[in-house]
């Protein structure tokens, strides 16, 4: 390394040099690279819905161009309120207990950064969205890893254990960080496994810090259980949701927390001065899309069971072993029977000579090692591209 980067090196704080870049973005930067069908990023390539398009348009030529309010249009926070009181039967008080943030990104290391002191420490379980790591860094704590336990027949449920579970919680644990409908997995966690968490959260003075993003996306018949809805969690629970998803409009960067007022007032002092506000017109827009009607979850749904039921036999075919998901819009895949040395080498071959860009499985995981024998599909894609990825993977050869 020559002098001059030597010495730029030296300014980098301990936080930056902690972690390593986004591998799910690496993976969309080589998919362009090498030409392959992009599997890796959840982003969908088709469009969004026009009536929410519309109302980007409409608000920005009605000139909702400045500043919103910092912690939100109110015409989103109502809409927010409203669709919570509707779907959950849960009032929420869009005047002290909701902020608009930039995406459900900037709303979790918002949330983080309101709640933890150095030392403290975050339970997240394993394999995790990637960015719960170096948010959990940047916010000053620590996080502890419980695992997720991948099934053992096709059609199993990834578990965790509940003693390893209780051994992650002690006097330094502030809050846990949990994902349902989850990505990587697929995962739908069950109202036992919530309240298990539950009861442990309360026993040890806990918050939960519910990442929610993916709650209309479900199959088989699973129910999103939102955590704030159990008995003893309303005062201890940070939801954390967004238009991405749902909406199919993920560089929007909407997003919000729901939390007692008192979480609320630390939060949105942070996310002020973290980024001012969410984008005016988008936040318009968002307000629009909430009322959309009931047919547009179910169609959303079952759009992406079709995607779904078209990729996994195509991978099964081709030789990944795939972890069936009850929700979300990942298939989780084991690659033993490729006889790779690890997943970063296997995923190198298949964007550059296949042409399928995926994600290493050891980018959601702490120990690189635990995630060596798995990659992660995302299926949010137009059928098209998934033929594209089909077509391509019967040229992959297993050993
Ligand atoms: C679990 C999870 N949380 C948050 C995000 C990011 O959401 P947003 O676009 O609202 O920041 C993603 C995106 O893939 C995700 O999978």
């Amino acid at each position: 390394m020559g002098d001059a980067a030597t010495q730029a090196k030296s300014f980098l704080s301990d936080k930056a040099g902690h972690f390593t870049e986004s591998v799910i973005r690496e993976m969309t930067r080589q998919a362009l690279l090498y030409n392959a069908v992009n599997l890796s990023q959840g982003f969908p390539d088709f469009p969004a819905p026009a009536e929410i398009k519309l109302a980007a348009q409409k608000a920005i030529a009605g000139d909702v161009n400045q500043y919103a309010i910092t912690w939100g249009a109110k015409s989103l926070r109502n809409a927010i309120a409203a669709q919570v009181h509707q779907s959950q039967k849960r009032i929420v008080d869009p005047e002290t207990e909701i902020t608009v943030c930039c995406g459900s990104t900037e709303a979790m290391i918002s949330t983080l950064l309101a709640v933890c002191n150095p030392g403290d420490e975050v339970v997240v379980f394993e394999p995790f969205y990637e960015n719960y790591g170096p948010d959990s860094v940047l916010s000053g704590a620590r996080p502890r890893f419980v695992k997720l336990r991948p099934p053992e027949a096709e059609n199993g449920e990834w578990t965790f254990d509940g003693d390893e579970l209780r051994s992650a919680f002690d006097r330094h644990t502030k809050a846990i960080i949990i994902n349902t409908p989850n990505n990587p997995t697929g995962k739908v966690f069950a109202r036992t496994e919530l309240e298990l968490i539950r009861d442990l959260c309360v026993e040890f003075d806990v918050l939960a810090i519910t990442d929610e993003i993916y709650e209309h996306i479900l199959y088989d018949g699973a129910e999103h259980i939102s955590m704030a809805t159990l008995d003893g969690m309303r005062d201890r629970t940070v939801t954390i949701n967004g238009l991405s998803k749902t909406y199919s409009v993920t560089g929007w960067r909407v997003g919000w927390t729901i939390a007692p007022p008192e979480i609320t007032s630390a939060i949105r002092k942070v996310h002020d001065f973290l980024t001012v506000g969410a984008p005016a017109p988008l936040q318009e827009a968002g307000a629009a899309a909430l009322v959309l009607p009931e047919e547009y979850y179910q169609e959303l749904a079952e759009r992406y069971r079709e995607r779904r039921d078209v990729l996994l036999p195509v991978l099964t075919e081709a030789g990944f072993r795939c972890f069936r998901p009850r929700g979300a819009y990942y298939i989780m895949t084991d690659i033993s029977a490729f006889g790779y040395a690890d997943d970063v080498s296997f995923t190198h071959h298949l964007v550059k000579d296949i042409g399928v860009a995926v994600v290493p499985g050891s980018s959601f995981y702490l120990d690189p090692r635990d995630g060596s024998r798995q990659v992660r599909f995302a299926f949010c894609k137009r059928p098209e591209t998934l033929q594209a990825a089909a077509s391509r993977l019967r040229n992959l050869s297993k050993s």
